[in-house]
């Protein structure tokens, strides 16, 4: 079983992180899983802009995935469990984690669709 910790928390003394390290201790330490954390704050997280994001949809089409930048969406799918740990920032969430989501967000590897729907 493959765990993913998507670490959101900025602030060196996370009450959030606190939180979420208690909960892998009693649910993901205490049995045989294989735990990876992805700290946001040492990511190189940059929103897409045009060029990406064409490029992106170029891939999609071709289903080419290769790339470094599908790397957090093949995390995500790799994943059984995801646990995310984010304040409550500015009415929403935090910038990283939202740029990560959209970098997760990739028809054909986190999720798939077609003209009649799901796949
Ligand atoms: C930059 C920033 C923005 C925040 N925005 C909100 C907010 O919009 N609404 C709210 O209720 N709390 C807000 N808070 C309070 C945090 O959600 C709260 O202190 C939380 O416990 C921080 O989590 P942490 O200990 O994991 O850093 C904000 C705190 C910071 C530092």
């Amino acid at each position: 079983m493959k765990a993913l910790f998507v670490d959101a928390c900025v602030r060196e003394h996370s009450r959030t992180r606190t939180l979420c390290e208690a909960y892998m201790r009693t649910h993901w330490e205490e049995r045989d899983v294989d735990i990876q954390k992805l700290e946001l704050e040492k990511e190189p997280l940059v929103p897409l802009d045009r060029e990406r994001l064409l490029k992106r949809d170029s891939d999609i089409a071709a289903g080419n995935f290769l790339s470094e930048e599908y790397r957090y969406a093949r995390e995500f799918a790799g994943a059984d469990e995801i646990l995310i740990g984010a304040p409550y920032w500015d009415c929403s969430i935090p910038a990283k984690l939202k740029t990560w989501l959209e970098l997760v967000c990739v028809n054909g590897i986190a999720f798939r669709y077609g003209r009649t729907g799901g796949l």
